[in-house]
């Protein structure tokens, strides 16, 4: 297997938001395995769980990634995130320190969120038909709305300026490369990648579900990408996303 991601680049100006315009073009042909559509302006960025993802002009890298990924099947399409989380912190080890995988695949420096992913799969006769790969990178951006919670970016982490093509050219390699993985070698390695690189593994730290706040631990992540922690009576729990929250 071997597909090249942004040897098809789609440049746009200003665009309502990359995934939905990857989204409204696979409607009407198939595009090439790794076009990259990327835009200089969102005008409604989407983040996870119908919240928006906001990002200053020009500053940032906001774009979406279009595969197809049929060699996984559905119900393990959890891996895929994975990979594309992976490809994003081998990346920015690169250039800064500390950086993790908050779970799922929010991608942090320190306890400040640098990146997000929003991964948005088709699934027609048991087959993931195309994936589309949103990511939101801060880069340059130095000042950030008040009423977002924790952001940070490349420049304010590594204290220097960065050339976003060449930051896009460089994060498209590493991604790629995990997405090769993925298809090569399949789950084992990533899995333990992922895991030695997730944010507050094995410590004890707080979290809240069904309106609880309880202490515990992360442990794992099962295959179906729920999150197992155990408490510190030595019991194990699993829940979904939207099941829990991290307290910070
Ligand atoms: C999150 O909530 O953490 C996910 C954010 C994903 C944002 C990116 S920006 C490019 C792509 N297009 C979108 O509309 N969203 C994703």
């Amino acid at each position: 297997m071997s597909i090249v991601i942004g040897r098809n680049i789609i440049e746009l100006d200003t665009v309502d938001s990359t995934n939905n315009y990857a989204q409204q073009m696979l409607q009407n042909k198939k595009l090439e395995d790794g076009t990259v559509i990327i835009a200089h302006k969102q005008l409604s960025g989407k983040g996870q769980q119908g919240n928006l993802w906001e990002s200053k002009e020009g500053e940032n890298l906001t774009f979406s990634i279009i595969l197809y990924p049929d060699f996984i099947p559905p119900e393990e399409q959890f891996y895929l995130s994975k990979a594309i989380s992976l490809g994003v912190v081998d990346y920015l080890k690169t250039e800064i320190d500390n950086v993790r995988i908050k779970w799922p695949n929010d991608i942090y420096v320190d306890d400040r969120k640098i990146a997000g992913i929003l991964i948005e799969n088709s699934i027609t006769r048991n087959l993931i038909s195309n994936s589309i790969i949103g990511i939101g990178l801060n880069v340059n951006q130095s000042v950030f709305p008040a009423h977002l919670p924790n952001p940070t970016s490349m420049k304010l982490k590594a204290a220097k300026h960065f050339n976003i093509n060449s930051v896009l050219k460089l994060l498209l390699t590493f991604i790629e490369n995990r997405y090769l993985q993925l298809a090569i070698d399949r789950i084992k390695p990533l899995n333990a990648d992922y895991l030695s690189n997730l944010y507050r593994f094995n410590e004890f730290q707080l979290y809240k579900a069904n309106d609880e706040q309880f202490e515990a631990k992360i442990v794992d992540i099962e295959d179906y990408g729920r999150l197992v922690l155990v408490n510190r009576n030595g019991e194990f729990s699993s829940y979904d996303f939207k099941e829990i929250s991290f307290v910070m």
